[in-house]
């Protein structure tokens, strides 16, 4: 590796679905007390794909505004990391790189561990810029979390993308090594490829996570990483927010520290807003809570934020990044409040309907009508293919 080359988050964008499902409306249908959803998991509402919207048009959506202001030229690597893929060949990035017209000069790739898929695509975006500087990479992590109707796991379902340009003399975030790594093989959440959703026993995935961020940090300690007490935030992948919470608490326990809840609200509670609203994004989580603290913190030029990223089966990562003087002129604040606040409510029955809706599996031609009012749409299923057309020019792109 290349010394003293500073790496890391260039830009980052987000997008998430055109429908929204408040926990209210799911605790009237369920007769839940909203208080579980509200306080004891710290959820307030989920994102809901339109018919017409998948990973590949909330990618598309998120990484747009990114090649509009830096170009494309230098982006040579896009590496897609989801756990919802949408074919078991072809990477979805392939797709997003036709949408917004990239140079064929580009190689794509899509990665797979479960939540952990999109640290994995920024670590090794950081290695191809370690060995050439000159260029970028476009790291996307875009999933829909999907679990069974009245299944433990519904409220904490979910939909976003985030997209990430990973490069040289970085303007938000200095990616800083060492990382401590961790793998452990658990069954506490998988996803058989017959099977549409996710299967998970919710009790033991929060035991692997809390288990798996001991062994990170502990990792990370031996690797010679920096002391608990110089990061001033945490962002934790988020499969519900108060999850963060339990892991930072585990991590001050293993530390050897006193359990402050003011402390803790400090140091997670900026992270948690925007995964409050959207649920589960499962690989893009802990990048939108990097998104929410970087939008929403007073200053953190210099800062250190630690990232600690789980994917069930397990895997974790835990490191660290310097936040870069200057990074605020280049954030993306208000189209990511945009984002959330653009999308439509629906009732209860509507969101039963999208969460049933399956394509038939003949080859026919399926179009599908227009309801996304994003900038990209799934048109239509036909022949086996997926077909993808940007929304206002009604052109198709395969
Ligand atoms: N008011 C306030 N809090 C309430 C409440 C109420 N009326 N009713 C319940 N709660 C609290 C519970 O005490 C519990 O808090 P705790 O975890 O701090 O003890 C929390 O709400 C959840 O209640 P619980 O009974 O455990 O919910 P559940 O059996 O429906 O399962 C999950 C919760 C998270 C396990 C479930 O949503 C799930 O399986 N999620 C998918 C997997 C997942 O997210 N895994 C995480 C690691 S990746």
């Amino acid at each position: 590796m290349s010394g003293d080359l500073s790496v890391g988050i260039h830009d980052l964008s987000f997008s998430t679905t055109q429908f929204v499902l408040t926990h209210q409306t799911l605790a009237a249908h369920n007769g839940t007390d909203v208080g579980k959803y509200h306080a004891g998991i710290g959820q307030r509402a989920m994102s809901v794909p339109a018919a017409d919207e998948d990973i590949v048009t909330m990618a598309a959506a998120a990484a747009a505004p990114i090649v509009a202001r830096h170009g494309a030229d230098r982006i040579r690597t896009i590496v897609f990391a989801t756990e919802t893929s949408v074919d078991q060949a072809k990477a979805a990035g392939i797709h997003v790189h036709s949408l917004l017209g990239m140079p064929s000069a580009t190689r794509v790739v899509e990665l797979k561990q479960a939540c952990y898929g999109g640290t994995a695509a920024l670590q090794f975006a950081v290695g191809l810029i370690h060995r050439d500087p000159s260029q970028q990479v476009l790291v996307i992590a875009a999933d829909v979390s999907k679990y069974e109707l009245d299944n433990p796991g519904e409220a904490t379902q979910g939909a976003a993308a985030v997209a990430m340009l990973v490069g040289a003399d970085p303007a938000l975030v200095r990616i800083e090594e060492p990382s401590g790594v961790f793998t452990a093989d658990i069954m506490d959440f998988w996803r058989p490829n017959y099977r549409a959703t996710a299967l998970v026993d919710g009790r033991e995935s929060i035991t692997a996570y809390l288990q798996a961020v001991q062994g990170a940090w502990k990792d990370y300690t031996e690797q010679g990483g920096r002391a608990l007490g110089e990061f001033s935030a945490f962002c934790y992948h988020q499969p519900f927010t108060k999850m963060a919470y339990k892991a930072h608490r585990h991590l001050l326990q293993v530390c050897g520290q006193e359990i402050d809840e003011e402390r803790i609200a400090r140091e997670i509670g900026l992270t948690t807003s925007y995964n409050a609203e959207i649920g589960n994004s499962y690989t893009a989580a802990v990048y939108l809570g990097l998104a929410a603290l970087l939008d929403q913190a007073d200053d953190l030029t210099g800062r250190a934020v630690g990232f600690l990223s789980y994917g069930s089966g397990s895997v974790a990562e835990f490191f660290g990044g310097t936040v870069v003087p200057g990074y605020r002129e280049r954030l993306r604040s208000e189209s990511h409040r945009a984002a959330i606040s653009r999308r439509q409510p629906i009732t209860y029955a509507r969101y039963r309907e999208l969460h049933e809706h399956a394509f038939p599996v003949d080859g026919g031609h399926h179009p599908v009508p227009t309801e996304t009012t994003g900038p990209y749409r799934l048109a239509a299923l036909s022949g086996h293919k997926r077909i993808y057309e940007p929304r206002q020019s009604g052109l198709a792109h395969r």
